[in-house]
């Protein structure tokens, strides 16, 4: 499919039923060489779901200890999608060293996982996001990356072509129905967690992912103020205004680079009302209720 609003720029194929780049079967395919630790924690989302800043906030939390203050933090000085590498995108690397890889991350879908990572029962956190604001993130992401303004990139366009379930690792519904189901099975290796719900809650929020990571508060940290400094340090304010994260370039892979700056845009809530029409809405609700009406999990 050639993407029409992107003035053709881009063009995604279908591979097991989700949209991607051209190379994706390939580094699918190299990933299920990858021979998970039943240790290993697995971040998975779609992208623009808060996966930036799930990594940052699972990685402060795993490696604090190590850390005399927050002030150490390897945070400050990489990209989060360094210290918390995609398996997709950097197997070799993640292989050459895995021990010093704690945490990884995947926008891989839930049936293309490698096959070690569910026979070794490794965790899951699943993070998502209301559709409409992931929406808006992806129109301006991938339209950024191709270098077009918002007048040559036309927002119903590519509205159109979100709800036809065509974006990278769409259809989104999709993506978030495999690991629910895949939850359903197994519910104590998955964390779900919600972008809006940390935006609202980040202390309940870090302390429930801290657990799940195997690595709770004590009280005393928790009086010495580690939960807020952890939130401080992940926050966008923080992240974005770091300057690897201003000037920084991200290597995908051999042959894509991104400036690091792309994965922080604006971190608000609810800016899709600044562009979508009323029928744009009722269009999106109606399609996301009849998708995810059995699971409970609310993307409005
Ligand atoms: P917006 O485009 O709405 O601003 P991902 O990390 O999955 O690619 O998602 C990117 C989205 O998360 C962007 O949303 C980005 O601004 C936001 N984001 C990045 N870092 C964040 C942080 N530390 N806290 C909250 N939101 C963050």
């Amino acid at each position: 499919h050639t993407c029409t609003w992107l003035q053709g720029r881009v063009t995604l194929y279908k591979y097991q039923g989700f949209w991607n780049a051209q190379n994706f079967p390939k580094k699918a395919i190299l990933a299920q060489s990858y021979e998970a630790q039943p240790r290993d924690v697995l971040l998975c989302s779609c992208p623009k779901t808060g996966t930036t800043w799930l990594k940052a906030l699972a990685f402060a939390i795993v490696t604090r200890k190590k850390l005399d203050e927050v002030g150490n933090s390897p945070l400050l000085t990489t990209l989060p999608h360094d210290c918390v590498p995609f398996l997709e995108n950097h197997l070799e690397k993640i292989k050459e060293n895995h021990s010093n890889f704690p945490i990884l991350g995947t926008h891989l879908p839930y049936s293309s996982l490698p096959k070690s990572v569910i026979d070794s029962n490794c965790k899951i956190v699943y993070i998502y996001r209301n559709i409409k604001d992931v929406i808006v993130s992806y129109y301006h992401y991938i339209r950024e990356l191709m270098k077009l303004s918002v007048e040559e990139a036309p927002f119903e366009e590519a509205f159109d072509e979100f709800c036809q379930g065509i974006s990278s690792f769409g259809p989104y519904w999709e993506h978030i129905l495999e690991y629910w189901k895949a939850s359903q099975e197994r519910p104590e290796v998955f964390l779900f967690m919600k972008y809006e719900d940390l935006k609202k809650d980040p202390t309940g929020n870090v302390k429930r992912l801290a657990e799940f990571l195997g690595h709770p508060f004590s009280i005393e940290e928790e009086k010495a103020g580690m939960v807020e400094n952890i939130i401080q340090l992940c926050s966008f304010d923080t992240l974005s205004n770091l300057e690897v994260n201003k000037s920084g370039k991200y290597q995908a892979d051999e042959h894509f680079a991104l400036e690091h700056r792309l994965f922080f845009r604006k971190a608000t809530d609810g800016d899709w009302e600044n562009y979508f029409t009323e029928e744009m809405k009722d269009k999106i609700d109606k399609l996301i209720d009849e998708k995810m009406s059995a699971t409970g999990l609310i993307l409005k």
